[in-house]
């Protein structure tokens, strides 16, 4: 069995990650935030303990998953940011060169300034936020300097349920279970849903053929926040109990002051050059993320 050692597990990715990938590997799961029995803590951003706790478990493979997420906290703290979101990546690098095994990095959709509709792999990037600024150098650092890396991109990520996921899908159905009657959604934001177990998933894959390299790594199909939310509503069957009101996102812009793109949409060209890309459509990925993390309707 191959040996795993995954660091920043214990997110809404990481729980996935565990899920999809415990059974057939030997893992070790870290985090600062040792939020279940299988997590152990290691903070990515202290090269030495890195090093140490990676090197003592001896893996195969080495998936760095930590980051810091929330994209108004990157522009509050940057420092933090650029430590957690790009210094910390370079630990990993240093770690999976010294001891010779690939490295797992996940990039992210944001890192692309959005004034075109769609994005393939090959596509220039241009970061307009601290998170995604860091997160392109983090994604640069690893390209350059492990010879065999993946660097999968997800878009929105959906998945991890009330424990784990901290964004649109959880948001949506936190107001839900307090018995929202209106949602209020913005209607100016593209992108792509990413349903964390089918990106697992899909990562296994890519491993499994040793296809190193970036890939554009979301659900199929282009979507807005308007149309998730509504999808939410109907697969809830809760669409004539409550009401949407569009706004602009400027309508948030003080409690999301980070600058987003319009648009976020990937498409996954290389996976499917590749005859990979096993990332379902985006309805079908939120149908089973809230199936499997909110209970069959
Ligand atoms: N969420 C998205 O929409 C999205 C989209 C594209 C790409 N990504 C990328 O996917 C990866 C996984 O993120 P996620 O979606 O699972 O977000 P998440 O739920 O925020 O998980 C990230 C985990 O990393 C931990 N972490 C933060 N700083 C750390 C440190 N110094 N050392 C060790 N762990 C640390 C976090 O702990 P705390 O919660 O205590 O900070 C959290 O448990 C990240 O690289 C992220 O940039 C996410």
């Amino acid at each position: 069995m191959k040996k795993i050692y995954i660091s920043g597990c214990g997110g809404m990715l990481g729980e996935a990650f565990y899920e999809v990938f415990r059974a057939g590997s030997v893992l070790k799961c870290t985090d600062i935030d040792v939020n279940a029995p299988w997590l152990s803590y290691l903070d990515i951003r202290d090269l030495d303990a890195y090093r140490k706790d990676v090197t003592a478990f001896r893996p195969d493979y080495l998936f760095h998953l930590g980051a810091c997420t929330d994209m108004e906290d990157c522009e509050r703290n940057p420092g933090n940011a650029w430590l957690t979101n790009t210094t910390a990546v370079e630990n990993a690098a240093y770690i999976a060169n010294e001891l010779g095994i690939p490295l797992l990095y996940i990039g992210t959709a944001g890192i692309f300034d959005g004034h075109k509709p769609l994005f393939d792999d090959w596509d220039t990037p241009n970061p307009i936020s601290c998170y995604a600024r860091s997160k392109y150098a983090g994604e640069v650092f690893v390209r350059e300097h492990v010879a065999r890396h993946l660097v999968c991109r997800a878009g929105w990520m959906m998945g991890g349920g009330p424990a784990k996921d901290k964004k649109f899908v959880q948001k949506i159905m936190h107001q839900l279970s307090r018995g929202a009657t209106e949602l209020q959604i913005v209607n100016d934001k593209f992108g792509s849903p990413t349903y964390t177990r089918d990106f697992a998933h899909n990562v296994r894959s890519l491993l499994e053929k040793e296809y190193w390299g970036v890939y554009n790594m979301a659900c199929d199909g282009l979507t807005n926040r308007l149309e998730i939310a509504r999808a939410i509503l109907e697969l809830r069957g809760l669409q004539d109990q409550v009401r949407i009101a569009e706004v602009p996102s400027s309508h948030f812009s003080a409690e999301y002051f980070a600058q987003r793109p319009p648009s976020e949409c990937l498409i996954n060209a290389k996976l499917s050059l590749r005859q990979l890309n096993q990332m379902r459509h985006w309805k079908l990925a939120l149908k089973a993320c809230l199936d499997d993390y909110y209970g069959a309707c």
